[in-house]
């Protein structure tokens, strides 16, 4: 079979992985702010021939629910949060294929500053970088950035187109052969194939020239998760990776086709485009070994934990009102930040004004819900379901804890899928380019 499936580890320079009360798990590591926790994650995930360890990243840590941060910092819910770059060069130093991304806000980062971060850790990982781009969040991350309030969801995204360009722009500023570096003549550069780039755009400019020369693999691979009409568009437009929260509801073929839809309405060939949904998985031995297993991961979240995290995400104070009172119009409004979580809320509740309470019953923030459970075979199955039915091209596997779910996938899960020949047994080359089957980018192939 050629078309293979893509493995992302999703991953947090935090105290707990995407589940707050991961920490509490009698396996989970608890040094977190070491690089020895972060290499031995890498480790597993090369050993497993993952294509990528992926960080995600916010500004702020979740106080939105009641304002306050107390509750945040008592249960360890995402209260520490790193800056990913430095943690994924930590995991670089270990690794020789594995490819590496993070995030980076388009919205409170210089564009400039962007891309010379990832040009750079391109370099120094021989072109395994990726970049993610959002947009961010909520107020808090606005509010640590200098800024009063988050911006409005689509002027969010017009930005980032200009913000993008001026990032492409740049990294493509220096030819591939501008380097001469020839001690003889005394010719360092070619001064004819590095080009200033003069970007004047309604909300960002840039002059340049750039300070960083193309990388192995042309630049860095980008990726994007907006999951929104208007986030999608601009996946489409951009993105050579989209993770889609799709996960395994039945919806996630509609999603896959209208994400694929989208870049082929760029111009672009969707076969060019892995989108790969994000999915929590429980491996063990057998199924009754796993089952065990999310028994006890069961145990662990706790109702503050939704609630910050939905308070969070839709920028929205949920506390001090009934959980059983229905939200009203005003309210459901005045949400912002991940609007496909209210919409994806009212939808499956069938309620116009749905309450607190089915928020915290149907979202999965915070909790397990929708975890793959079981032995080599029923994980394997459900995977193989979703990529050969077009659900996803492959998965950003989402660890219960750190680093035994991840352990157990690669041991249990990973053979199985290497064995069925959907999975690749080793990697195709150097590049994180190479790996993903993508070809090293035409200066100005993105216009
Ligand atoms: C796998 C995955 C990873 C994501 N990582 C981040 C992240 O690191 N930081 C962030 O602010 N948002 C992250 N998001 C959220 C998306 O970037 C996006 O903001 C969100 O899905 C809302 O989509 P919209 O902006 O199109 O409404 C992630 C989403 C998914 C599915």
């Amino acid at each position: 079979m050629d078309r293979q499936m893509v493995m992302v580890g999703f991953l947090q320079a935090q105290n707990c992985t995407n589940i707050p009360a991961s920490w509490r798990h009698p396996e989970s590591r608890t040094d977190f702010t070491t690089p020895e926790y972060y290499q031995e994650i890498a480790r597993v995930l090369e050993a497993g021939k993952f294509h990528l360890a992926f960080f995600d990243d916010r500004l702020a840590m979740p106080d939105r629910y009641g304002n306050d941060h107390a509750h945040t910092v008592e249960y360890g819910i995402r209260c520490v949060k790193m800056d990913p770059v430095p943690v994924m060069m930590a995991m670089a130093a270990v690794t020789t294929r594995l490819g590496l991304g993070a995030t980076g806000s388009t919205t409170y980062y210089e564009p400039f500053h962007i891309a010379r971060t990832f040009a750079t850790i391109d370099h120094m990982t021989h072109g395994r970088a990726a970049w993610n781009v959002v947009t961010s969040v909520n107020d808090g991350e606005a509010l640590n950035m200098g800024r009063a309030e988050h911006i409005e969801h689509d002027l969010r995204y017009d930005r980032a187109d200009e913000f993008m360009e001026i990032v492409l722009g740049h990294w493509d500023s220096w030819d591939d052969d501008a380097l001469i570096v020839d001690k003889k003549s005394g010719r360092f550069a070619d001064p004819k194939k590095v080009r200033r780039l003069d970007y004047n755009g309604q909300y960002y400019h840039s002059r340049g020239p750039f300070t960083v020369p193309r990388s192995e693999q042309g630049h860095p691979v980008i990726i994007q998760a907006g999951q929104s009409g208007r986030g999608k568009r601009f996946a489409g437009r951009w993105a050579e990776v989209v993770f889609s929260s799709g996960g395994i509801a039945p919806r996630a073929k509609e999603i896959y086709a209208s994400l694929r839809e989208e870049a082929e309405n760029c111009g672009r060939d969707p076969n060019l485009v892995s989108i790969c949904n994000a999915i929590t998985i429980v491996a063990g031995e057998s199924k009754t070994d796993a089952e065990d297993k999310m028994a006890e991961i069961e145990k662990l979240p706790l109702e503050i934990d939704q609630l910050s995290l939905l308070a969070e995400g839709v920028n929205f104070d949920f506390a001090n009102r009934d959980l059983e009172a229905p939200l009203t119009d005003a309210e459901l409004a005045s949400f912002s930040g991940m609007l496909t979580i209210r919409d994806s809320v009212i939808r499956a509740s069938g309620k116009k004004n749905p309450s607190t309470r089915d928020f915290i019953n149907i979202n999965h923030r915070g909790k397990v819900t929708d975890a793959v459970v079981g032995g080599p075979k029923e994980v394997s199955d459900a995977l193989e379901e979703m990529f050969v039915g077009r659900a996803c091209d492959g998965f950003v596997v989402a660890a219960t804890h750190i680093p035994g779910a991840y352990a157990d996938f690669v041991r249990y899960v990973i053979p199985e899928l290497q064995r069925r020949g959907l999975y690749h047994r080793d990697y195709a080359g150097a590049t994180l380019r190479e790996n993903l089957g993508l070809p090293v980018p035409a200066i100005g192939a993105w216009k």
